[in-house]
């Protein structure tokens, strides 16, 4: 009898716009999916290292050399790559990093669609490894070869927004790079745009919350992350705020989130994009 093996969860955070929370978002949800006893990948394409840095600290991440970083893969020199070697299990029970520092820079490579075999790095790396169930990735504030990589490795892209003016300027851009990607990896899907750092009581944000919904409908989560400081306080504390505080409204917020993404991949709602 032919046994089913599931394919892990893969969302790629994605959006040239800086700052919009996509390390914020995929530190927090890790944790959210952590708790669910889900064994985590967090996979840091970022150069800036945010992720790397929240878990292990920015001394040790700078420090760390090109053969124990993701640029390991994109790097002739680094052969015969050991995922033990670059793997590296965090304080928290079910999630690893894949990490990332100032040496991926030299690699990310604006016109991403040249870069040949380099475009299937990360796939190449991740596809055997049967150790997780969610994969994320942490992509740069740009759509070079970075994020490009992370688009061709992942299954799902989740574009973080928040509901203002400069925040929703690169939707467009972002959909076209997702539609070129899906050349080379054809079973990409949008899961959807994620409204982040939200304030209710700010009109201007509660109105671009509505135009996004009008605009691209079931496309938008269901689900917000506002801007609360108890996402910070976790952060500065190393923790994701499922595990520093469970209790609060962000922790809330992300458990929400983490089953809304679940549901959409599983297709228990509708959504023409994400099964
Ligand atoms: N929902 C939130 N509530 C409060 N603070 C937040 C929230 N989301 C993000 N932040 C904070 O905003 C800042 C920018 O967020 P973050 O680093 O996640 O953005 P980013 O999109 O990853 O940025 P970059 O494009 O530079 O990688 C961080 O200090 C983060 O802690
Ligand atoms: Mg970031």
């Amino acid at each position: 009898m032919a046994i089913a093996i599931s394919q892990p969860i893969s969302i790629c955070l994605i959006n040239q716009k800086g700052g919009c929370g996509k390390s914020s978002t995929c530190f927090h949800l890790a944790g959210a999916f952590a708790a669910l006893g889900k064994r985590v990948l967090l996979v840091d394409v970022d150069p800036q290292g945010s992720i790397s840095q929240a878990f292990f600290g920015s001394d040790a991440v700078e420090q760390m050399p090109v053969w124990e970083t993701v640029a390991a893969l994109f790097d002739d020199e680094c052969n015969h790559i050991d995922p033990q070697q670059l793997i590296r299990e965090t304080h928290i029970e079910n999630i690893s990093v894949l990490p990332a520092n100032q040496h991926l820079a030299r690699f990310n490579n604006p016109a991403p669609e040249q870069g040949g075999v380099m475009q299937f790095a990360l796939r190449e790396f991740l596809e055997p490894l049967e150790a997780f169930d969610v994969i994320l990735f942490d992509c740069p504030p740009n759509l070079y070869q970075c994020s490009w990589n992370a688009m061709i490795a992942t299954r799902h892209v989740l574009i973080p927004i928040p509901p203002e003016d400069f925040g929703t300027q690169g939707i467009p851009a972002v959909h076209q790079a997702v539609a070129n990607a899906r050349i080379l990896n054809p079973s990409l899907r949008r899961l959807g745009h994620l409204i982040t750092r939200t304030d209710s009581r700010i009109l201007i944000h509660r109105e671009y919350e509505s135009r996004l919904r009008q605009l691209y409908d079931e496309l938008v989560l269901r689900s917000t992350l506002p801007e609360l400081s108890a996402f910070k306080v976790a952060l500065a504390c190393r923790n994701p705020v499922q595990m520093h505080a469970p209790r609060t409204k962000a922790a809330m917020r992300v458990r929400q989130l983490a089953g809304e993404i679940i549901d959409r991949i599983s297709n228990k709602t509708q959504h023409r994009e994400a099964a």
